[in-house]
């Protein structure tokens, strides 16, 4: 039983906990992922020329292989975790990228100063309040028509994960349905460039869940507001 007098560990402590634990194994089984994920790719490639000239950040970074493509697309990539064990194996195997200790609803990064902003599967670990902080944080930080793009699991529910490759974790994955992290898009002043789901590619390349990407556009947000 836990002891009453404790402070209680909050969900966001217990994520980042359980990926500084997650890392390696993590890194392991998901750094090449791209290499077997063609649609992935393709949304990425048109995501970084549809953005205007400037840096990009790759956020909830995770090992670093989105920023990592995208870097070899020819873009300055910073990526942004909240995890600092996921940011030592970044930076193992992105020695060209920079990385930045982060939270998705509070960017380290001054208004109006990215190109482009990439969240694969960095939203999974929002609640629908998280959700629209990281949205407006994402408006915030981009120039006016500098775009993102999002990839999450398809659905309504939340999912319990207690262990994972071996490890144990603390996780809880939200799904969301496309119509509504286009609403949320739509009320930061984004505009939606395309929206497509996928079915998943084969179990030994990843989980059997749909998948939705997003890529949309900043119409420009005004100085100095914040997510949180
Ligand atoms: C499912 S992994 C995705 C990693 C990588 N983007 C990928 O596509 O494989 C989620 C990542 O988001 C990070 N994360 C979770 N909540 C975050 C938050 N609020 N701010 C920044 N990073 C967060 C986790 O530490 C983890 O590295």
């Amino acid at each position: 039983m836990s002891d009453p007098d404790l402070p209680r560990e909050s969900q966001s402590e217990a994520t980042v906990r359980s990926y500084d634990a997650l890392a390696r194994a993590y890194a392991e089984h998901l750094f090449h992922e791209l290499e077997r994920k063609p649609f992935d790719r393709a949304v990425l490639e048109r995501f970084e020329a549809g953005s205007p000239p400037g840096p990009c950040a790759d956020l909830g970074c995770g090992p670093g292989h989105v920023g990592r493509f995208l870097a070899g697309l020819g873009r300055e990539v910073t990526g942004v975790d909240l995890s600092a064990g996921m940011l030592e194996i970044a930076r193992q195997l992105c020695p060209g990228l920079s990385f930045q200790l982060g939270d998705l609803r509070a960017l380290p990064f001054k208004a109006n100063s990215l190109a482009g902003v990439a969240a694969f599967y960095a939203i999974v670990h929002l609640d629908a309040a998280g959700l629209g902080q990281a949205l407006s944080e994402m408006g915030r930080v981009l120039v006016p028509g500098g775009s993102a793009v999002l990839a999450f699991h398809v659905g309504q529910q939340v999912v319990r994960v207690e262990e994972l490759w071996g490890v144990k974790t603390s996780l809880e994955f939200s799904f969301f349905e496309p119509e509504a992290v286009l609403a949320a898009l739509s009320s930061e002043s984004f505009e939606i460039v395309e929206c497509q789901t996928r079915r998943p590619y084969d179990a030994d390349v990843e989980a059997q869940t749909e998948r939705c990407y997003i890529v949309a556009r900043s119409r420009g947000k005004r100085e100095g507001a914040r997510g949180i």
